[in-house]
């Protein structure tokens, strides 16, 4: 393939990966989106593979193959639950081959690249990718459970982290002066800080808020893949560096204004340390007070002579795998006549979108889901709302409670409805860890008991 060709292919394959992100930033055009992305890659790898720098076929064809069934095999098997460390864990791999392709690329021919110029960029990839590698594997680490989710706060981290940063820009120049011979050596030390500071930076991370560091982490392998594609003059990996490195940031942003954080300090660690989640289906857990427990007719009841009805799910309907059930109860109130929506809150559930993925894998219809600033103003008028497996999203602590952890979040006022039925296992806190003064509400009437369960019962108590 000639290099005019090579180009126009690679700029096809950039405006698919454009397409791509954004089919993905709706329901509707998600499957569209993903379509694209797969479009994109295809070309991308089929130009490149003919594009002339390819000698040998059968190692690239292997390693493909192998990477294609590992993959599809992981993708095939992971709970929905699990989707953060499968992400984190890919991360690293993308990390890690920027790293190995930074020093190939060093260490190898340089032809018409060399310079003080080509030596910053593959000090760029391999640093950013070195730190990726690392800080992703904490983070998969922490969200599997096999690393204390405690931050670890070092005394005077903050200097130590700026050392290691003043230490690396230093190596940097040290690299753009030298000799491919004589720059070998302060690139691995470099490679080395900047492993030790994406150890670092994540370990002082709580684990609640892991799910923003992978996004970031999501956002730093973009910018590495970017730096790589400077290094081998390779467009179209700047450009879909550029998209991944900018949407990731973007997402870490909506993410942690969501769950009012500051970016500042994903960025650069020691945030997190807000109280340790106590663990989940703790029945001590949670405020003392007087809550008014309900039973499976009594909900069926107060659903079918309802006109409005809201149903708000969170992270137990994924932990209960009970959203095909919420869809035929949706589905048998509407054909009663009652009017039935979906309230989501941009950070129910662990990732972004868990709900709309979970609905979406039900079949239930786009237009009755409605996100959390569409339907707030709603409540006032909603005879029932169902929140199933929720916590956090809906806890009224969040506006009222100045010393809470998640004060000024912004979340779903359910409690300005006529009645709210609460469908989780227990009192215990959700993933902030903080008490939910709703349990006790007036309004509010408590379905204990695993989502699948009491969403099973009261299916079968609406159909009799
Ligand atoms: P949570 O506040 O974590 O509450 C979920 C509740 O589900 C728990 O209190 C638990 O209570 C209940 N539950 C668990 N398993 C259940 C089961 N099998 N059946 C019934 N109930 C079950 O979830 P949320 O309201 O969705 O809020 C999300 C939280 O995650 C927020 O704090 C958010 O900031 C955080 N977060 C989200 C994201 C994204 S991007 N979505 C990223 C990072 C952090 P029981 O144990 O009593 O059943």
């Amino acid at each position: 393939m000639d290099q005019a060709l090579l180009t126009v292919a690679y700029l096809i394959a950039g405006v698919f990966f454009i397409l791509s992100l954004g089919g993905l930033s709706s329901q509707e055009t998600a499957r569209k989106g993903n379509l694209y992305g797969i479009i994109g890659m295809l070309i991308a790898v089929v130009a490149m593979a003919t594009g002339g720098e390819v000698t040998s076929f059968g190692p690239l064809v292997g390693a493909i193959l192998l990477a294609a069934v590992i993959g599809a095999t992981l993708a095939a098997r992971v709970a929905m639950t699990a989707m953060p460390e499968l992400v984190a864990i890919l991360h690293s791999f993308v990390g890690l081959a920027a790293v190995l392709v930074g020093f190939a690329a060093y260490v190898g021919d340089h032809g018409s690249h060399a310079g003080a110029l080509f030596n910053v960029e593959i000090f760029i990839d391999i640093w950013i990718g070195s730190l990726t590698f690392t800080g992703s594997v904490i983070a998969f680490g922490k969200l599997r459970g096999s690393i204390k989710s405690k931050p670890l706060l070092l005394p005077g981290r903050h200097l130590v982290n700026l050392a290691m940063l003043i230490g690396s820009i230093v190596l940097c120049v040290m690299v753009a002066k030298a000799s491919p011979a004589d720059g070998l050596q302060p690139l691995l030390i470099a490679a080395g800080i900047a492993a030790v500071l994406g150890v670092h930076l994540v370990m002082a991370i709580g684990g609640a808020d892991m799910p923003v560091v992978v996004s970031m982490l999501n956002s730093y392998s973009g910018w590495t893949a970017s730096a790589a594609g400077f290094m081998l003059g390779n467009d179209l990996l700047i450009v879909t560096g550029a998209l991944v490195g900018s949407s990731g940031l973007i997402l870490s942003i909506i993410m942690c204004r969501a769950m009012n954080r500051s970016i500042v300090s994903v960025i650069f660690g020691g945030f997190g340390a807000a109280p340790v989640a106590k663990p989940s289906g703790d029945a001590d857990a949670g405020e003392a007070g007087e809550i008014q427990e309900t039973n499976a007719a009594q909900v069926a009841g107060e659903l079918l002579a309802a006109k409005k009805v809201v149903i708000t799910p969170g992270y137990g309907l994924a932990v209960a795998r009970a959203q095909h059930t919420v869809h035929e109860i949706s589905k048998t109130l509407r054909a009663a006549g009652v009017e039935v929506t979906f309230a989501i809150h941009p950070v129910a559930g662990r990732l972004p979108g868990h709900m709309n993925v979970l609905l979406a894998e039900a079949n239930v219809p786009y237009d009755i889901v409605f996100e959390m600033d569409e339907i707030n103003g709603d409540f006032p008028d909603t005879d029932v709302v169902l929140v199933i497996g929720a916590n956090d999203i809906v806890n009224p602590g969040a506006e009222t409670d100045e010393s809470s952890p998640i004060y000024g979040m912004p979340v779903l006022k359910v409690w300005d409805s006529k009645r709210v039925v609460m469908c989780k296992r227990s009192r215990a806190v959700g993933y902030a860890g903080v008490d939910n003064p709703l349990f006790t509400h007036p309004a509010t009437h408590m379905f204990f008991g695993d989502a699948g369960a009491t969403m099973g019962e009261l299916l079968q108590a609406l159909k009799s």
